[in-house]
């Protein structure tokens, strides 16, 4: 059986895009059963329909607080039994019972090189601190905003002409690599978090950088 993805998005989803042609080319053997958006004019969105993939948007102004929100979308996702649920860009930040409900099954890519830059504007710090080096990591989702272990990172060398669009392209590029790359650990069963930290083929495991 095929493993079952929902993922979660708020904006462009060139990371869901880099997920679905993953699933399209058989590199990854899953099959993304919905996506989900907090912003109804994602373009994420079209990209699911277009691959034919339910795609569902959820406005917070029509729920009164943060927790209704994140409930009501975690009855929805729970809807299409994810055996892993995905964030990419995901732009909301999520509530502690959501977090512990996924907990060891939800994945983040977050534009640094995390601990570095957690939050927003991750381009912009690496560029005015004059960083040499800058990149992405994917994660294990926990309580702490960005700061769940790591699994994976990319890093490439910041230019002297860089600008933050430059680097986001560049960012991106390395997101599209490495985030399938997780998801295939992940789906493969060799992924695993426990008490102790990440597993990768029953071993624990610490991140590396590519
Ligand atoms: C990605 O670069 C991702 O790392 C970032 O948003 C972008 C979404 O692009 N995520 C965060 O900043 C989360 N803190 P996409 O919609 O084209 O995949």
């Amino acid at each position: 059986m095929k493993k079952r993805l929902v993922v979660l998005i708020s904006g462009s989803g060139s990371n869901l895009q880099a997920l679905i042609d993953a699933c399209n080319s058989k590199a990854l053997n899953a099959e993304i059963v919905a996506v989900f958006s907090n912003k109804a004019d994602a373009y994420g969105l079209l990209r699911a329909q277009q691959a034919g993939i339910p795609a569902l948007a959820l406005s917070p102004a029509e729920f009164s607080s943060r927790d209704d929100f994140d409930a009501a979308l975690q009855a929805q996702i729970d809807e299409y039994q994810p055996d892993l649920l995905i964030l990419a860009g995901y732009m909301r930040i999520l509530t502690p019972a959501f977090v512990r409900h996924y907990h060891g099954r939800m994945l983040n890519i977050h534009p640094s090189l995390l601990p570095k830059y957690p939050g927003l504007h991750t381009h912009r710090k690496a560029l005015e601190n004059g960083d040499a080096e800058h990149g992405t990591s994917v994660h294990f989702v926990t309580e702490e905003l960005d700061g769940g272990p790591v699994i994976l990172q990319a890093r490439i060398a910041v230019l002297p002409d860089d600008t933050e669009d430059t680097l986001t392209a560049r960012i991106q590029q390395e997101e599209h690599r490495i985030y399938p790359q997780v998801v295939n650990w992940f789906v493969q069963g060799r992924l695993a978090l426990k008490e102790d930290g990440i597993y990768l083929d029953g071993k624990l495991y610490f991140h590396n950088t590519l």
